[in-house]
C-alpha cells in the first residue's frame, strides 16, 4: 500500500506551517502521498524542527554557501538523489528556481502562493491587495514553470478582505485556507498522474 504513495520532497525557507499541514495530511493512511525529505535553503528555521519532530529526513542547502544560482541548484539536485522523489512541493520556499532546475522536473514541482493568481504574483501580496482596495483575495496551488507564479492552477481558495484588515490579519486568514488547499492540491495532482 505504502509503495503506491507518491514520494514528496517539501522545500521550505522558514516557519513551515504549510509543511505541517502536509505532515498532518500524510498521517492519514488513505492519503495518497508521503513526505520523504524536507529541504530548507536556510539553516535553523522552525520548519526543520517540524520535520525532525515528525521523523522526516531534513536537509539544509544554504544558498549563501554557493556562489551562483546554478551551484546552489546543483547542490539541491544532488541532495535529492538519495530519495526517489515524484513531486517537489514548494511550501514557503523563498528562492526563485531557474529553468536549469525546473526543466529537470517537468510537471513535478508545485507551489503555494498567497494570492488568487494570476493576480499579485511575487512578494508582499497582502499589502498590495489592501492598497488596491480589493474585497477578495486567497491562495493558489499551481504547477511550477520557468516563469515565476505562472504554471497551471490546481486549487484556489477565496478569502474575503474585511473592513480594517491589516496585512497580518489578512495573511492569517489566507494561511488557514492554504493549509486546506495544499493537501487537496497534492491529492488532485496524484489523480492527474494516475
Ligand atoms: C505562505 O503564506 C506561503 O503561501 C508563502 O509564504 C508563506 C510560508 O508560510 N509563499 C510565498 O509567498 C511564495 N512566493 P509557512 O512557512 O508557514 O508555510
Amino acid at each position: 500500500m505504502d509503495d503506491k504513495k507518491l514520494n514528496l520532497a517539501v522545500f521550505i525557507s522558514g516557519r513551515g506551517s504549510n509543511l505541517q499541514s502536509l505532515i498532518d495530511a500524510c498521517r492519514d493512511e488513505g492519503y495518497p502521498a508521503k513526505i520523504s525529505v524536507v529541504l530548507s535553503n536556510k539553516p535553523d528555521v522552525p520548519g526543520l524542527q517540524k520535520a525532525s519532530d515528525a521523523n522526516i529526513p531534513a536537509i539544509t542547502v544554504h544558498h549563501k554557501d554557493h556562489n551562483t544560482r546554478e551551484d546552489f541548484e546543483n547542490a539541491m539536485l544532488a541532495a535529492l538523489k538519495d530519495y526517489e522523489i515524484d513531486l517537489i512541493c514548494l511550501a514557503g520556499f523563498m528562492r526563485i528556481l531557474t529553468p536549469h532546475f525546473v526543466n529537470q522536473w517537468p510537471g513535478q514541482i508545485i507551489n503555494i502562493h498567497p494570492s488568487l493568481l494570476p493576480d499579485y504574483k511575487g512578494t508582499n501580496t497582502h499589502e498590495r491587495v489592501l492598497a488596491d482596495g480589493k474585497t477578495e483575495t486567497g491562495c493558489t496551488v499551481h504547477y511550477v514553470v520557468p516563469d515565476v507564479d505562472s504554471g497551471a492552477i490546481i486549487v484556489q481558495k477565496r478569502v474575503p478582505v474585511l473592513e480594517g484588515d491589516t496585512p497580518d490579519a489578512l495573511a492569517a486568514r489566507v494561511l488557514e485556507q492554504e493549509h486546506i488547499a495544499y493537501p487537496e492540491a497534492i491529492a488532485l495532482a496524484v489523480k492527474e498522474k494516475a
